[in-house]
């Protein structure tokens, strides 16, 4: 959206406290002791920023929970550096072998049942654990010289957008923490794609991310069971996860439509805000102030890119409701675009 324009000036920024290393291999190193000895530090992967800590020490997740406002019910997501260490938190078998060899290190969260080096509070007392070996060079490099696999979850307050730059976690967490490694902005912009493998022959999508079923589908020669859209008590540990139906919302209302019509823009007058995938050929009488797009071609890699960011800019703008387009169609990115999208405007 690179006319993308605030209808209003933001609101004062919160008090800030993190402080926010950029990737120099001292900063890492220090970032690094600083996990070693049972702290938090939110870190860039491919997909958003993590808020990480010590998979395997109890005490420093549980600050994670603290710093998130997040309930102990939804577990953890455990990062590794290297696919020989999945034997030691799961117990792996032959589709989660296929999956991770394929497509690690990269943008896939597989869910299986865990071994006892797993801490409860990390899988919520299941007896599974979700597993990603991330791609992201800073990312691996704080795995490889903590010495351990961290636990992280998106690096936001529990339920509101997730975090796509540096600046995005100082905003949310920025009081609550005090270390953010800077790796620029992710390069994916929407969570891992998360598969549940505890049982290897039903496997199930339970978030749809950058890698889609048909691929997971391809490379596994098998089906792969779409995600249940059952609403799951919140008491619950998140059985097929998790994502409670609302999540990643911002604050202002979001309305979603299959497309725009240039009368519904009318109507809605300038305090309504309407986000294209692709720039619009159709204008409002608003002067356009409220028209914005989210890449110029409407390319779904792009749109994914960036789809946090506006919805976050947007919401400290002052509109009454954003309404966003949906994706085209059910596959890959859409599938995910449109997921994140239904939850943003879950009330
Ligand atoms: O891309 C991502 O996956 C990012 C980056 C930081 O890696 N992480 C992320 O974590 O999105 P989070 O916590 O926001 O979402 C992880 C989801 C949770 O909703 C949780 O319910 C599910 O994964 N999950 C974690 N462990 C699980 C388990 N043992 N069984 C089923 N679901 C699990
Ligand atoms: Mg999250």
């Amino acid at each position: 959206m690179s006319a993308c324009r605030p209808a209003q000036p933001s609101p004062a920024p919160r008090p800030r406290r993190a402080r926010t290393y950029a990737g120099t291999a001292r900063n890492l190193g220090t970032l690094a002791r600083v996990l070693r000895r049972g702290g938090l530090v939110a870190a860039p992967t491919e997909t958003v920023y993590g808020l990480a800590a010590n998979a395997l020490d109890p005490a420093a997740c549980e600050k994670i929970f603290v710093a998130k406002a997040r309930p102990q019910t939804d577990p953890l997501i455990v990062h590794i550096d290297a696919l020989a260490d999945l034997a030691r938190l799961a117990h792996v078998n032959a589709p989660a072998l296929l999956l991770a060899q394929k497509f690690w290190p990269g943008p896939l969260t597989l869910v299986l049942p865990k071994t006892d080096l797993v801490p409860a509070i990390v899988s919520a007392g299941l007896p599974s654990v979700a597993v990603r070996q991330p791609s992201h060079p800073l990312f691996r490099r704080l795995i490889r010289l903590a010495g351990v696999p961290l636990a992280a979850p998106s690096a936001n307050p529990f339920g509101y957008v997730s975090p796509t730059t540096a600046a995005h976690v100082q905003a949310g967490l920025g009081d609550k923490i005090s270390h953010i490694l800077d790796g620029g902005p992710c390069a994916v912009g929407l969570e891992s794609t998360i598969v549940d493998l505890r049982d290897p022959a039903r496997p199930r999508l339970l978030r749809p991310g950058a890698i889609s079923r048909a691929q997971l589908e391809e490379t596994l020669g098998q089906p792969v069971l779409a995600p249940r859209r059952r609403r799951q008590p919140a008491a619950a540990a998140q059985i097929a996860p998790g994502l409670l139906t609302r999540h990643y919302s911002p604050h202002t209302p979001v309305q979603l439509h299959p497309c725009f019509t240039p009368a519904a823009i009318a109507r809605s007058g300038p305090t309504h805000a309407w986000v294209f995938l692709a720039k619009p050929t159709i204008r409002s009488r608003t002067a356009a102030t409220n028209l914005f797009w989210l890449d110029s071609r409407g390319d779904l890699g792009r749109v994914a890119h960036r789809l946090f960011a506006v919805l976050r800019q947007l919401d400290h703008a002052g509109f009454a409701r954003i309404h966003v387009e949906l994706a085209p169609g059910h596959a890959g990115l859409a599938d995910a675009i449109n997921d994140r999208l239904r939850r943003a405007a879950a009330r």
